[in-house]
């Protein structure tokens, strides 16, 4: 029998780990898919709902317990070179960027949750395009948390660890929301799900069998340091900055409520009204910003409702009137995305949006089935043909199709 592509790959990395681990076995893998958001960006850390589904690409981590505090991770990527460490509650930081900091937020955060922990040696592997905005980074968090878990016997609720790794994660410099996780948790093969948060919960809608969403990577990193890290933080703090000045410009008979969240003020005023206050009360780019999170917000239920009822055209134009906020008010699409935007429209695409936090990384375009070969061909031809794709092209230009969340399986 020729061995599948997956056992195959199975093989090398368990050879890898040996080679990695003075000749010993994994005894276990942890997977964890990365995302494709459908839409709702920007929205989660304002504690308002995203659309996101799972994708079957994700990080593996093939680990074996030790029975010590010692964790020693090799990753089969040459890029990222081997990183130990104590278990503690407080892990000395590796520098910004690092990858060394993915494995140590999890870690510092059970320790911190569940006292002393036992370790484990562990190669990690990804199929998931780094620094592209499909959440490999998140991936890995979750990789890593249930391995560790397992390792010692511990069961933690999908939604609690989810809003703990979520908090966890910010020990790398981003300040997220708490998306990429919970998808990454919580996801169930063949639906997206809207996500609300505070509390968290997810809802699935079944993508319908004929729609395609095609993801294309600009092949510009979207790191989640430096530049890229600083704009989204910022982004982050001219939300609050708007809300609070939303809020205390507020009259004795103000129509907003006392509770200050986004999700609040979104639910007291109808949104024509809402935009026309906050036309009143914020200075640029205060007020984009705004504008975006407030119409974002109900292009998500309007998206959802969409998929519920197969209305591909209603979701493709949500997508495209998603981008263009991302674009103008948000600021934080790039001449690449939107080119790829564009392409995929003229290609015949119901729509298309860049996806993730933006500054590079990728688009997703949303296509009946019968379209896809031209939605494709438009994405090739416009883009991929005149670039150099390191690697293969089904790397950067893929179908994407919806998976299911993290799980550990023994080897
Ligand atoms: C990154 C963050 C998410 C979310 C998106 C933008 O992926 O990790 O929490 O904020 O950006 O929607």
């Amino acid at each position: 029998m020729i061995p599948s592509a997956e056992s195959r790959e199975m093989e090398q990395a368990v050879a890898t780990y040996r080679k990695a681990f003075g000749g010993t076995e994994p005894t276990h893998l942890s997977k964890a898919p990365g995302r494709v958001n459908l839409i709702g960006e920007h929205t989660d850390y304002n504690g308002l709902p995203v659309f996101p589904m799972a994708l079957q690409q994700e990080v593996n981590v093939h680990f074996r317990p030790r029975n010590d505090d010692q964790v020693r991770f090799s990753n089969g990527n040459p890029e990222f070179p081997p990183r130990s460490f104590t278990l503690s509650p407080e892990i000395p930081r590796e520098e910004t960027g690092d990858w060394g900091n993915y494995l140590k937020a999890p870690c510092q955060a059970l320790v911190e949750r569940l006292g002393p922990l036992e370790g484990l040696d562990a190669l990690v592997t990804s199929t998931l395009p780094v620094a592209s905005g499909l959440s490999s980074s998140s991936a890995l968090v979750i990789a890593v948390a249930r391995a560790l878990l397992h390792t010692n016997r511990v069961e933690v609720p999908t939604l609690e660890l989810a809003d703990e790794m979520a908090a966890a994660e910010r020990y790398t410099g981003t300040q997220g929301g708490g998306m990429d996780q919970a998808i990454s948790l919580g996801a169930s093969d063949g639906y997206a799900s809207r996500i609300e948060f505070d509390p968290l919960r997810l809802f699935q809608t079944a993508v319908p069998p004929t729609w395609r969403f095609i993801v294309a990577h600009t092949m510009n990193r979207a790191e989640k340091s430096g530049a890229a890290q600083a704009a989204y933080n910022r982004r982050r703090e001219e939300c609050g900055e708007a809300l609070g000045l939303m809020w205390e410009s507020r009259t004795t008979d103000d129509p907003l409520p006392r509770t200050p969240t986004y999700s609040e003020i979104i639910s007291s005023l109808p949104l024509e009204e809402l935009l026309a206050l906050a036309g009143d009360r914020l200075p640029p780019p205060l007020l984009q910003r705004f504008r975006h999170i407030v119409t974002e917000t109900e292009r998500v239920y309007e998206a959802q409702d969409a998929m519920g009822r197969g209305d591909l055209l209603t979701f493709g134009l949500l997508m495209d009137a998603s981008h263009e906020s991302l674009r103008s008010d948000y600021e934080v699409s790039s001449v690449e995305l939107d080119r790829l935007v564009e392409l995929a429209r003229r290609g015949g695409a119901a729509g298309a949006r860049l996806t993730g936090a933006g500054f590079g990384g990728c688009i997703v375009a949303l296509c009946d089935s019968r379209h896809l070969d031209e939605v494709m061909a438009a994405l090739e031809e416009g883009y991929y043909q005149d670039r150099e794709v390191p690697g293969k092209l089904e790397e950067v230009l893929f179908v994407a199709r919806p998976a299911n969340g993290a799980s550990v399986h023994p080897l």
